[in-house]
């Protein structure tokens, strides 16, 4: 994120590692899921590459909530909605069960408001986490992307892993940009995305552990019209 452009990005829609120290049932682990140390600087990158008067929906980890909260208003976000995602099912349980997930919307500056403002409340679909451990379907992540962007702008997801949001991105004609620190994920992004269209998956390495040089694969974006 460190080289890419400020103010460049016109949505950011990202699922970052929710600090949980997830691991399922056969013993897959999240990258960045066991410490918070990249929590704050990848906020910052995200309000700097995000255009003045933007919105960034960011999903994060309920027990973690006061560091999430911390690193957005500290890069300088303000809140202006809560969504929740029904789960039909439990994903866990222990005092409750877990039948959510949930995102905050985020704002830079001040957003025009949607004509059609989306409710705060929707329905989740299972993936079967089949391509990612934490995959986020593809479905809920549309009418976000409708909601908040449009047609020809750039979507940025800094934690795409297997890709979800580059391809909701990529099925609404929006132009978009992902960064992925796993090159398995990274490999299933790419093979996902639809071929002969611009995009831009980048394996960065973690720029907030080390400088390693990575696969970056791009595409210049189409020419917009005059
Ligand atoms: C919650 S998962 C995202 C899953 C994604 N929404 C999907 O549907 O496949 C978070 C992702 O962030 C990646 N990640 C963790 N630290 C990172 C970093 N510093 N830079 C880039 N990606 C990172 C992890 O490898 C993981 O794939």
């Amino acid at each position: 994120m460190a080289r890419r452009s400020s103010a460049s990005v016109d949505f950011i829609l990202t699922d970052p590692p929710y600090v949980a120290g997830y691991r399922d049932r056969t013993g897959r682990t999240v990258a960045g899921d066991d410490n918070a140390v990249w929590l704050k600087p990848a906020f910052a990158q995200m309000y700097r590459l995000l255009k003045p008067d933007a919105f960034c929906v960011s999903f994060y980890g309920w027990p973690k909530a006061e560091l999430f909260l911390a690193a957005w208003r500290e890069a300088g976000f303000r809140a202006a909605g809560h969504l929740v995602f029904r789960k039909r099912y439990s994903s866990s349980s222990a005092f409750v069960q877990y039948r959510h997930e949930q995102a905050y919307l985020l704002i830079k500056g001040r957003p025009a408001r949607p004509s059609t403002p989306l409710p705060d409340v929707l329905d989740w679909s299972y993936t079967g986490n089949r391509l990612h451990p934490t995959q986020k379907p593809v479905g809920i992540l549309r009418p976000l992307i409708e909601a908040f962007s449009a047609p020809g702008d750039l979507v940025l997801d800094p934690f795409c892993g297997s890709g979800s949001t580059l391809i909701a991105a990529q099925e609404l004609g929006r132009r978009y940009a992902g960064i992925e620190l796993d090159p398995q994920h990274h490999r299933t992004a790419c093979q996902r995305l639809r071929p002969g269209l611009p995009f831009d998956v980048m394996n960065e390495g973690s720029e907030f552990r080390n400088d390693a040089p990575a696969g970056i694969l791009s595409k210049p974006a189409d020419p917009q019209p005059a």
